[in-house]
């Protein structure tokens, strides 16, 4: 029966009561057995600041200046962590939301074009997949070797008159891996041709810059590349913040007029944006600012170092099932993809994990299909045991 809205409302307790059954059926992040999520238990003093300021309404930044300045700092400081702190840009629904607004600002600086293309790795995540459906852009997606990587003279040549703008990854969504985003700036310089560079580091905006001060040798993957003209960076995710909260981040002197909608009504004053929502939360993005200004580069280090030691025991502790289960890549940041190394699809195994109670990210649609586990913070050793344990037994009985 379709529930209706009651003539008379209920007690609050009836109602809180009501809502606690129902969520009784949710899975809980401290249990560990949410292996497959980007997403985890949001920092105690962020959901404080949160439910501080609940009328914050940035779809009017005249209104809440103070919030906006907030937001702009935000910014910065995602910036300054990606090596550029003179950057503009907005706290987003999330990683989805900043790269349709990447993509319609590669649309905008070269208007005109019959057929618009924009490059990206196979990798790339769906939500470019959805830019070019709302906007009428071919994505021309490049295909990975057996390492899951592409073959750069293969991206040379697939630059053409067409290409409107070139999608970098830093922590693909399926391994966590990170493109040779230093390369390909070159490679775009080199065609003088006005394309736009993103590199979409939803996930691995806030785990690569802490890798690297923890002395992790990596490739180039932010602002530090001159080409990169703007990110998409998500506190949601390892950033700890509440969702929604993703960031579209722009180096400041590619800013142009043209990216804003004019929105002349507001009750703050007219001003221009270049979001999708309209309305959107101030909360989040003071809860965000507050958070990284508390945690500092310290805290989030420590953060990511514990995930990182949790990864490297998870890795170890696989090795005692490799008869079984093989790893696609070595993980490079603490996303770990599973392969079957046996003839029994990864599929059954999916399947039977999701029986007992494991909950992992399977990408059926890889080359061998890929069973992921992203190692959050609520993915403690204690639980890797039990997990192993488990897959140990699985993989056992269907062999
Ligand atoms: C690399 C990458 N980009 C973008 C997104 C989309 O983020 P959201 O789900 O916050 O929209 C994801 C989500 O998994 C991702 O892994």
């Amino acid at each position: 029966m379709p529930v209706k809205l009651p003539e008379k409302g209920f007690s609050k307790s009836k109602v809180i009561a009501d809502i606690n059954m129902a969520v009784a059926d949710d899975q809980q992040y401290d249990t560990g057995h949410i292996l497959g999520s980007m997403c985890t238990t949001p920092h105690t003093f962020a959901i404080k600041i949160a439910s501080m300021y609940p009328e914050k309404n940035l779809g009017d930044p005249g209104l809440f200046p103070g919030t906006s300045r907030l937001e702009a700092e935000t910014i910065q400081m995602l910036g300054d962590m990606l090596g550029d702190e003179h950057v503009v840009g907005n706290i987003v629904g999330g990683g989805s939301e900043a790269n349709i607004i990447a993509m319609r600002v590669a649309k905008k600086f070269k208007e005109n074009l019959e057929k618009p293309e924009v490059l990206a790795p196979e990798t790339v995540h769906a939500s470019f997949y959805k830019a070019a459906d709302f906007m009428g852009f071919k994505i021309k997606a490049l295909k990975l070797d057996k390492d899951f990587e592409f073959d750069l003279a293969e991206f040379d040549s697939a630059i053409n008159k067409n290409t409107i703008g070139v999608v970098g990854i830093a922590g693909t969504t399926s391994l966590g891996l990170v493109d040779p985003i230093e390369q390909m700036g070159k490679i775009i310089e080199s065609k003088n041709n006005d394309i736009f560079f993103h590199v979409d580091a939803a996930f691995g905006g806030f785990v690569l810059p802490f890798l690297r001060d923890l002395g992790y040798k990596l490739p180039k993957f932010d602002f530090l590349v001159p080409q990169v003209m703007s990110m998409t960076c998500d506190p949601h995710k390892m950033g700890l913040n509440l969702i929604p909260s993703g960031s579209f981040i722009l180096r400041e002197h590619f800013y142009k007029d043209v990216l804003g909608f004019d929105i002349p009504y507001l009750a703050g004053g007219a001003f221009k944006h270049f979001n999708v929502m309209g309305t959107r939360p101030g909360n989040v993005v003071l809860a965000c600012w507050g958070l990284m200004r508390h945690l500092g580069r310290e805290g989030y280090r420590a953060v990511v170092k514990e995930c990182w030691d949790n990864t490297l025991y998870l890795r170890e502790r696989l090795k005692e099932l490799e008869k079984y289960i093989g790893v696609a890549r070595e993980p490079m940041i603490n996303v770990l993809g599973m392969t079957s190394n046996t003839n029994v699809p990864m599929s059954e195994i999916d399947k039977a994990l999701r029986n007992k109670g494991w909950y992992l990210g399977f990408f059926r649609n890889m080359n061998p299909p890929i069973e992921r586990i992203v190692v959050m913070p609520h993915v403690k050793s204690p639980a890797i045991d039990v997990f192993i344990e488990d897959l140990g037994k699985i993989v056992r009985e269907l062999h």
